[in-house]
């Protein structure tokens, strides 16, 4: 059989989340007719800027805006009913009124009071080691979900699905108070739960078959990956990720379609690095301020560039370009194109160092290691480039593009080998250039 759903696209972040997916999402759904979010909760924090109205979407696909797109959270996302009714409240009090195009797969598992609980128990327990997670109770659930034990969307459905609720919830009180936590007090929470999980009980459908039969009447389906490939529980900074595929797999797996209908597969990639929560980060720079007052590296990068997490306001890591990470992500992947976002933040730097190597004890290595204590010990080899030194905000065409900001680019696409279709010079919907074929390098 051919590769069928060749005007599909996949987007996935390349790095370690948080690298502009949103405002992606949201251009290309213009143009598509259903939007799917395939793992990870509420965790994710995607942001889109219309109008200069900021809007950040946890388990809605960022394609809601566009109302044409019809939205689904598959099989793959972990669902907390009290977030995403709050996400839906919030859109509609802002005209958008999601409740006849969004379905939830009746196969998404159901983030539970207990998860967060949990989550928040092995963070306690890990002390210096934690994990820094967003303590919305991902890990748990998928731990649950894994060990074939916990309640999903459908059975919302199920006229016993109080009791069976109740029962799920003394069991992993145990579990909760094993690991020196806040047992859930059982009545409340279902008390709290029963009226949200009967609001979302009409959203619920086989999603799967609904995107088969899209993918049968040739619809445009854009699949929204969340976090990036760096955080994924296998190919991540282990054990320092979150519990999900965050790559190709995870888009499979987690909505019923098969790699025929995936189409264009493309990697967005923030124009420096940012990372949220603990773990190896080999390219970061200094945080704070030094003894005169003035900013470090880090610091100035993170206020620059905003970089507050959009699910936690937590501060984010911040580091140079490392383009050992996106092209490991590139190659697990087979990532076709690269949409760069947050070129603009540079636009002061007199020079820009690149990561193109690590060095792991004195041997010069262009991949990630997988052991955590190599991880830690690599020191990044940097090629510094040529900063710009001027205003990039909002240009919309690559000509307008300083040449050593189009270099920063070209440097990228031939490290890489993936071309850059999309540049970012702002948070907007139309601060984008988008390339025609014929100016890439
Ligand atoms: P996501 O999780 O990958 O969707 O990214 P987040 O929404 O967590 O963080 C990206 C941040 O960068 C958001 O505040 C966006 O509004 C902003 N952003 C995205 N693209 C650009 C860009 O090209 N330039 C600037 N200045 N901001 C951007
Ligand atoms: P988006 O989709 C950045 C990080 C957390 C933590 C680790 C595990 O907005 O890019 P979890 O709560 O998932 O168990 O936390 O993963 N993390 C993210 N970092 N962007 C995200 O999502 C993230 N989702 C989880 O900070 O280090
Ligand atoms: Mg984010």
């Amino acid at each position: 059989m051919s590769r069928q759903g060749l005007h599909n696209k996949v987007v996935l972040g390349l790095q370690w989340g948080d690298e502009g997916k949103g405002k992606v999402i949201d251009q290309l759904a213009e143009t598509t007719d259903v939007v799917v979010r395939c793992q990870g909760g509420a965790n994710a924090g995607h942001t889109v800027v219309v109008g200069g109205h900021k809007t950040v979407l946890h388990l809605l696909p960022s394609g809601v805006l566009h109302p044409r797109a019809t939205c689904i959270i598959g099989n793959g996302v972990v669902v907390e009913p009290a977030a995403l009714i709050q996400e839906m409240d919030e859109l509609k009090a802002n005209g958008c009124d999601l409740s006849t195009r969004l379905k939830v797969s009746d196969r998404a598992h159901l983030v539970l009071p207990c998860h967060k609980a949990l989550d928040a128990a092995a963070e306690k327990a890990k002390g210096a080691a934690k994990v820094g997670t967003t303590l919305r109770g991902i890990g748990p659930c998928y731990m649950d979900k894994m060990a074939r034990t916990n309640l999903r969307a459908g059975d919302l459905l199920d006229p016993h699905f109080a009791e069976r609720l109740r029962a799920h919830l003394t069991q992993q009180n145990h579990l909760i108070l094993a690991l020196g936590g806040d047992a859930v007090d059982i009545e409340g929470a279902l008390a709290g739960l029963l009226p949200l999980c009967a609001r979302i009980r009409p959203l619920v459908a086989d999603t799967a078959s609904l995107l088969h039969a899209a993918a049968a009447a040739d619809k445009a389906m854009l699949f929204e990956g969340a976090q990036g490939v760096m955080l994924d529980v296998d190919y991540g900074t282990y054990p320092y990720v979150t519990s999900s595929n965050t790559g190709v797999g995870g888009v499979i797996t987690g909505s019923g379609l098969s790699h025929k209908q995936l189409g264009e597969i493309i990697g967005v990639v923030k124009a420096y690095t940012t990372r949220v929560g603990g773990g190896p980060f080999p390219v970061e720079l200094p945080d704070g301020t030094d003894a005169a007052g003035k900013l470090a590296k880090g610091e100035e990068i993170r206020q620059r560039g905003g970089e507050f997490g959009a699910t936690t306001g937590r501060p984010r890591r911040c580091g140079w370009l490392d383009l050992v990470a996106v092209k490991f992500a590139c190659r697990l992947n087979g990532v076709d194109s690269i949409a760069l976002t947050k070129l603009d933040i540079l636009d002061p730097e007199p020079e820009l160092p690149v990561c193109i190597a690590y060095e792991l004890d004195g041997v010069q290595i262009d991949t990630v290691p997988a052991r955590l204590t190599d991880l830690a010990r690599v020191k990044p080899i940097y090629e510094v480039l040529p900063g710009w030194k001027s205003s990039t905000s909002g240009v919309q065409n690559w000509s307008d593009l300083p040449l050593a900001a189009q270099a920063y680019v070209a440097f990228i696409e031939r490290t890489t080998g993936v071309p850059v279709k999309w540049i970012g010079t702002g948070p907007g919907r139309e601060a984008t250039v988008v390339r025609k074929a014929a100016a890439r390098a």
